[in-house]
């Protein structure tokens, strides 16, 4: 069961010597046009998971995807500066074979070095890291003979993975089911729990601030938020749609005029839930997305040929005051464009609220987690969790169940 799979304290784990240990991570890593990563916070994350097992003389297994490679070999979507990343943070030697099924991979796995028992030095501690699994046609058509093939190479299954939970896809959902011996990694865990306590009992005020480029893509998230949060602070472009819902002329701002209808349907159901809605009463506008710096102007007077790229310094008064109020705050998403920095104000303003906020703080999703570790250590340290997983949270947070934790619950033997 996953209970019986959570990883104890490290003298617990002495019953996985010698066994083959699969664990799926998410080094879905941003990458530069060189192929270099950006960040590597999804690495680091599940460090403590690989040495514990490494530790514990496992032979690992590890298994990730890497962007949208459509089932076929992509080579600049390769693990491999993964792989040397993972080397350089952890001191272990990676292999990474070719082929991640068949033959080939099962003898590297065989004859992989293990970790010594007393700790005393034979040579460097080997592991696995299989290739890109969407260089598969079967990872993302969730197929179980690709499945069967996967699982051919190891005893115990463990998923680390939280970003790709709320995928069906192979190695995070029929995979783990072709297993006895399978659970969770310490990151899917501590994710659980602390994501848990935002569904489970979130202490009142909940406040949600929800930004990012479109509506359209957290219409379901925003949805259930009503439901569950005292008040919902919604910024970054998806803001203009409301405030195009609501009348406002945002002129060149990004506004998703076929979702207008579906803003209004929102704006009516947070007065039905009794959820309080705020919406940024002045923005930062500009000529063009590459300008210098902008304007702050009411949201009743954006001028003509401008864009909003990012909230003003009102509503982040207005944000602030909510944040310092709430007991519990959940974050998704920037207030703007915040990669340039005449527009970073309001999203880092945000982090600095939250980080200063005496309430149980939580932020998901790529970008709004960058923005906050871009903050600084200081106020990233303040944050109760920083989630690894971007939609995976969303999910989550929705109610909703997520394929890759179902998959380690189900009986299937
Ligand atoms: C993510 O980055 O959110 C996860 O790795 C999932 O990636 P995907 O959206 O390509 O499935």
């Amino acid at each position: 069961t996953v209970e019986a799979l959570e990883l104890g304290p490290l003298d617990e784990g002495e019953w996985l010597r010698n066994k083959r240990v699969f664990l799926r991570v998410d080094f879905n890593v941003p990458l530069d046009e060189d192929g270099q990563i950006t960040d590597d916070t999804r690495i680091r994350a599940v460090l403590p998971t690989i040495q514990f097992l490494i530790e514990a003389g496992a032979k690992l297994i590890i298994g990730s995807h890497l962007g949208r490679p459509g089932g076929k070999r992509v080579e600049s979507l390769s693990l491999e500066p993964a792989g040397s990343r993972l080397a350089e943070l952890s001191g272990y030697e990676v292999l990474l074979p070719e082929e991640s099924i068949g033959d080939a991979p099962k003898k590297l796995v065989h004859d992989l070095r293990v970790a010594s028992k007393t700790g005393s030095q034979h040579g460097t501690p080997q592991l696995c890291l299989l290739e890109n699994l969407r260089f598969y046609p079967g990872e993302t058509a969730d197929d179980e003979e690709f499945a069967r093939a996967l699982g051919d190479l190891f005893d115990v299954y463990l998923n680390d993975a939280f970003g790709a939970v709320h995928r069906k896809h192979a190695s995070v959902h029929a995979l783990p089911k072709t297993k006895r011996d399978r659970g969770v990694g310490m990151l899917v865990r501590r994710e659980l729990e602390s994501l848990g306590r935002l569904v489970a009992s979130p202490t009142s005020p909940y406040l949600a601030i929800i930004g990012g480029a479109k509506v359209s893509d957290k219409l379901d998230v925003i949805e259930a938020l009503f439901q569950r949060c005292d008040v919902v602070c919604i910024g970054g472009a998806m803001a203009n749609t409301f405030l195009a819902a609501k009348g406002h002329d945002m002129q060149k701002s990004l506004v998703e005029e076929d979702k207008l209808a579906l803003a209004r349907t929102l704006i009516e159901k947070a007065q039905q839930q009794s959820a309080e809605l705020v919406l940024p009463s002045d923005v930062m506008v500009a000529e063009s997305l590459d300008a210098a710096d902008g304007m702050v102007v009411p949201v009743s007077a954006v001028p003509q040929g401008t864009t909003a790229l990012d909230i003003g310094p009102a509503t982040i008064e207005r944000f602030s005051q909510h944040i310092a109020k709430a007991q519990t705050i959940f974050w998704n998403g920037p207030m703007g464009l915040f990669e340039s920095e005449p527009f970073a104000t309001g999203t880092f303003a945000v982090a600095r609220a939250m980080s200063a906020a005496p309430g149980f703080t939580v932020v998901g999703g790529g970008d709004s987690a960058a923005a906050v570790r871009q903050a600084g250590e200081e106020i990233a340290s303040r944050f109760d969790h920083i989630s690894t997983g971007g939609g995976a949270s969303l999910r989550f947070i929705e109610g909703r169940q997520l394929p890759g934790i179902e998959a380690l619950r189900q009986n299937t033997h």
